[in-house]
């Protein structure tokens, strides 16, 4: 970690091979207090080490001799063809960790032909962001208190052309967030939730003494089930519900006519102490059927975590902090090696592991001791 961050590398240098490799080198190219924001979770981290512990202990079962020279990663999702189960996730702020920020990240998606979800916290503009992209674009809706002001983010998201929208549900708090507060984390100058410039001002809610500031204070902001099916009526765009962990939440989702569901727990970044995504995708997939789209997120590093996440029920995965790595590390050019790199594995991971699609990982396709 460093206070004077090394600017973005202008070539890649051969030593950096993997996800982790960026991981390892991301530090010295971001200001500490902003580094232990990206890095950190929620409280004691319980969710965010159990997220890559849950992966790690999840082995695959590989058969041998079969053909795949028609493998192919392809998978549609939404009614959209994806090239490969690789999706940038919705991350605020690109530009704490490089000067282009999400036009960056945006250009590697299109390079690498990745859906990118761009965060209601973007730093530049939806529509700038949304400009670069030739990939699928899906935009991630944190509800505002002012739901006028909350549908005019909708239209401004229909009118840039994105296909979906993401509503994060469990993010309504920040969570108590101990490693950023020790480290001071504060948005530096320049760095702003640019989508948001024209909120209009909250009403400054007084509270009583007996009143709490998290339930009749932050929490009013935060939306209910009847705030989803109030924008569901207001949008042609699939609807998809991101932090879902409860079976019971994802069947109301279905009830409701919501199209897809990230099972996640935010990167470990909101509760602590809850499962990791994976965890409850099986469940999740059992009670909602086959075609519901699963999406799921949390400390995918490797192309073996798509291949368990997709035996476990996914129909595609999401990455959060490797793409803040490698933009801080090299660029878009870093942000697209690092999906190239996830690609590649993924199809060395199926063609050793005798499934030469998407449809082949089932459950089969992991190791499940007796
Ligand atoms: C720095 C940072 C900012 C994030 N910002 C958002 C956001 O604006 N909206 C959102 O829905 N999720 C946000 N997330 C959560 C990610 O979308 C995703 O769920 C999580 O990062 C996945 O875990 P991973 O980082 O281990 O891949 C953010 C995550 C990080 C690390």
């Amino acid at each position: 970690m460093s206070d004077k961050p090394e600017p973005p590398l202008s070539a890649i240098p051969p030593q950096l091979v993997s996800l982790a490799d960026y991981a390892d080198r991301a530090a010295a190219h971001i200001p500490t207090a902003i580094y232990e924001y990206i890095v950190g979770g929620g409280a004691d981290e319980i969710s965010l080490k159990r997220n890559r512990e849950v992966l790690d202990r999840t082995l695959i079962l590989p058969r041998v001799l079969a053909d795949v020279t028609r493998g192919t990663t392809e998978t549609r999702v939404l009614g959209e063809q994806f090239r490969h189960p690789f999706m940038l996730a919705p991350v605020a702020f690109h530009r704490l960790v490089h000067p282009q920020g999400e036009l960056a990240s945006a250009r590697a998606a299109s390079a690498l032909e990745a859906p990118m979800v761009v965060s209601t916290l973007s730093s530049y503009t939806l529509e700038s962001i949304a400009a670069e992209l030739t990939s699928p674009g899906w935009f991630q809706l944190y509800f505002q208190q002012d739901r006028d002001f909350t549908l005019s983010l909708v239209r401004r998201a229909e009118a840039a052309g994105y296909s979906a929208l993401m509503i994060t549900v469990d993010a309504s708090l920040h969570g108590i967030r101990n490693r950023a507060q020790r480290a001071g984390f504060e948005l530096p100058p320049g760095v702003e939730a640019v989508n948001l410039r024209d909120r209009p001002p909250l009403p400054g809610a007084v509270l009583e003494p007996s009143q709490s500031i998290v339930f009749q204070g932050m929490m009013t902001e935060a939306p209910t089930w009847e705030d989803i099916a109030w924008l569901q009526a207001r949008t042609q765009l699939p609807v998809i519900l991101k932090g879902v962990l409860s079976p019971a939440d994802a069947v109301m989702a279905r009830d409701l006519g919501i199209a897809g569901l990230v099972v996640s727990n935010h990167g470990g970044r909101t509760l602590d102490c809850v499962p990791s995504g994976l965890e409850l995708l099986p469940a999740i997939r059992r009670v909602v059927g086959e075609e519901m789209t699963l999406l799921v997120d949390g400390a995918i590093a490797r192309g073996t975590d798509a291949f368990k996440a997709i035996a476990l029920g996914a129909d595609a995965v999401m990455v959060g902090r490797p793409q803040l790595y490698a933009l801080a590390v090299a660029g878009a050019q870093g942000v697209a090696h690092m999906l190239r790199i996830l690609r590649e594995e993924l199809e060395v991971c199926m063609s050793l592991a005798g499934t030469p699609t998407l449809a082949d990982i089932t459950q089969d396709a992991l190791y499940r001791p007796d």
